[in-house]
């Protein structure tokens, strides 16, 4: 009998050993691989940018989300309510930045450029008349970010609506207005500087000849679930 309870213990140690080190795991964010090459996207945004907008921009901020999470987890184990409070700017900043660039990625195609397609083109004619006028008044709200931001065009779950918005910084649209981010605009310098200096209406304007309407209606799909 007392053979099987230490066995019993021994297992149930290394079956929680197992599930820390899954959790561990899981919670490790990752920097996403892109679909195209940094080239890919030229000449409307340049390889060098790409390159280090990806795999130096991005990353810092998966790995320093990741370095927050684990300070967040253990003020929370110590109960240090001062301690996370703290860490909520560099959570929102980290964590805004790895949300957005992910969809940021997903937004651009070699193949992209051209006009959204059924039910998005649709959506967009009920509500801004037409695709010109969409892109207008994105790209007008977008070029007028102070500082550095994101241009977005979003779903509002509780109209059925698609909005534009403009959020400062890394803030991720969904956390700070509630909107459902379907396409957006990184206008951080980082993302333009070396080609366009500092001409960001130009930057605006050539990346919709990159911009994956596909993706962007499989957002919008998703959203009306
Ligand atoms: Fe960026």
């Amino acid at each position: 009998m007392l053979c099987r309870v230490g066995q019993i213990r021994r297992c149930a140690a290394s079956l929680s050993q197992t599930l820390n080190q899954v959790a561990a795991s899981r919670q490790k964010h990752t920097l996403p691989d892109l679909t195209y090459d940094y080239g890919a996207l030229e000449p409307h945004i340049n390889a060098e940018i790409m390159q280090l907008h990806h795999s130096k921009h991005h990353a810092t901020y998966v790995n320093n989300l990741n370095v927050t999470e684990e300070k967040y987890k253990e003020a929370l184990a110590k109960g240090d309510v001062t301690a996370q409070v703290a860490l909520q700017p560099a959570l929102k900043f980290n964590g805004g930045g790895h949300i957005n660039h992910t969809i940021f990625w997903t937004n651009l195609s070699p193949n992209g450029g051209g006009e959204p397609q059924g039910e998005l083109m649709e959506a967009i004619k009920r509500d801004f008349g037409s695709f010109q006028k969409m892109k207008e008044k994105m790209s007008a709200a977008t070029v007028a970010v102070q500082g550095s931001g994101w241009g977005w065009l979003g779903y509002e779950k509780e109209s059925g609506r698609l909005r534009i918005a403009a959020c400062a910084n890394q803030d991720p649209l969904q956390g700070s207005t509630g909107l459902i981010p379907l396409l957006g605009i990184d206008v951080w310098e980082h993302a333009y500087y070396l080609q366009y200096k500092n001409v960001r209406p130009d930057y605006v304007k050539a990346i919709w000849n990159v911009i994956s309407w596909e993706n962007v209606s499989e957002r919008l799909q998703t959203a009306k679930k």
